[in-house]
Order: structure tokens, then sequence, then C-alpha cells
């Protein structure tokens, strides 16, 4: 997790496999961690291909065991397709997690890529947050953790470099128009990303390693790589690399913790 100064905690394991494992591992302690703490935990799911093979092991038996009973699942960002779609955030994490596990169905919101309106989708999705977080107005849901991913090209969720929405500060979640497809996308921003308590950054492959470089570097514009504005306020901030993702990190910028 951060260390004391609020500066990420960087963790390096050897390969795809072992990120996996580690950041299975740090997961099931966060979700059983929230569930002693407050009852429940909240999951805000990333997407995309990275985060498969760890939901695959948080479905399996581990320790500590979990409770997904007292689970909430929500999502960083989803494309604005229908649930089943092959390209479906949703339809991911339900077939490597969610339809492995015990969470109830209705602990589980989604983005309606079924519907026809992107942008009523968004405020549906983040009304959908506020009533299940019970939020005063102007308030922000806070996960216990917040799993994310890293495009190529510096993106995290469907925050995009130079879009309209990475200065998006009073909307829970918006519509946007991604540089790749499916295009049309609904996401979390960031106020509600770093609101989170845990949040942790997932980067696997030689292709993430420039953006990795600029993401962790001591100077660099948010609007060209937003993964460097996700600063939680109060939150920790991990990233979890394998070691192709790491390697255009200066020598020490990787923990001694690697994975
Ligand atoms: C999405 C994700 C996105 C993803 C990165 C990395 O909907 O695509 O939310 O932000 O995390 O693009 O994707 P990979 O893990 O597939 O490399």
């Amino acid at each position: 997790m951060s260390d004391a100064a609020g500066e990420p905690r960087v963790v390096v394991a050897a390969d795809p496999a072992a990120l996996a494992d580690a950041a299975a591992a740090i997961v099931r302690r966060g979700i059983a961690r929230a569930i002693e703490a407050r009852g429940a935990c909240h999951l805000a799911l990333a997407g995309g291909r990275t985060p498969k093979g760890v939901y695959e092991r948080l479905a399996a038996a581990g320790d500590p065991a979990i409770d997904w009973t007292r689970v909430h699942a929500a999502f960083g960002d989803e494309r604005f397709v229908p649930p089943d779609h092959p390209e479906s955030n949703y339809a991911m994490a339900r077939a490597a997690l969610l339809d492995r596990v015990p969470v109830p169905p209705t602990q589980v919101l989604r983005v309606r890529g079924e519907s026809q309106d992107v942008e009523a989708a968004a405020d549906a999705y983040g009304a959908s947050l506020a009533t299940a977080f019970g939020l005063a107005a102007g308030a922000w849901p806070v996960f216990d953790i917040v799993l994310l991913g890293i495009g190529a090209d510096g993106h995290t969720a469907s925050l995009f470099p130079h879009t309209p929405v990475l200065h998006e500060r009073r909307r829970i979640a918006a519509a946007v128009e991604a540089p790749v497809t499916p295009s049309r996308r609904v996401t979390l921003t960031f106020p509600v990303l770093n609101a989170g308590r845990a949040v942790l950054i997932l980067a696997s492959g030689a292709d993430k390693a420039p953006a990795v470089a600029r993401a962790l570097a001591p100077e660099g514009d948010a609007d060209a790589t937003p993964v460097r504005a996700i600063r939680p306020a109060a939150g920790t901030l991990t990233w979890l690399l394998d070691a192709a993702a790491a390697a255009a990190l200066p020598p020490r910028a990787a923990d001694a913790g690697r994975g």
C-alpha cells in the first residue's frame, strides 16, 4: 500500500501468473479486512484482459476465505454494449468471478449497455451508486477496493488522454467517446476513483512499460497520461506490475516487496 508519505507502493511480480497471484492475494486480504471493519466490501472492478486471471483466482477457494454474500461489486468503466457482448467488462467479470461466487445479484451494479442512450445510462449508473452507498447530495461513493488497469496510452478506466471527462468533478459517472473500439463507454470519474480506500493499478506486458514509467515519473502531464491523476485522497495506491510492465522503471522505483 502507499507508504507513509502517500507515495504509491510498487510491487513487481515475475510474470503475468505471479502478478495475478499477488493481486488476488492483496484483494482477498482487502475484502476480508473491509468486511471485518464495516460488515461489507464494496469493490470497483476493472475491465480489459489483465484482471481476468485475478478474478479467476479470487473465485477459487483461498486464505482468507471470503464471505461473498457481504461483497458489493460495481465497475470502474464499461463499454456501451449488451451485458452478454464479448467486449463487455461485466460479461468478463461475470464469467471469471461473479457467476462462480455467491455475491447476491442485487449487490452487483452494472452499466445498462443494452439501452439506447449512453448519457442516460451513465446518469442511471451514477444514480444507482448514489443509492447503493446512501449518498448525500454532492458526496462520492467510497469503494473499499478500486481495481484499475492502464492502457499503453496511459488511460485508466475510460479516462483517455486529452478528453473532457478528465476534468469532470461533479458527476459520479460519465459517458465518453473513446479513441478505441468499442468507443462509446461509461466511466467512473476521478473524484470517485480517488475516493477509494485501497486503489490497485494492474499492468502486465512490455507494451505497458512506457506508460507505467510516465505514470510513476516525478513529473509529467496528467492530461497526456491520465493514470497520473490517480492519487487517492485518503486511501492507498498500489501498482501491481509484472517484470515486463516494470521494465522501463528506474531500478529503485519498485519496492522491495517484489511479488
Ligand atoms: C477497459 C478498461 C481499461 C483497461 C485498460 C487495460 O474497459 O478496457 O477499463 O481501462 O483497464 O485498457 O486493458 P488490458 O488489461 O486489456 O490491457
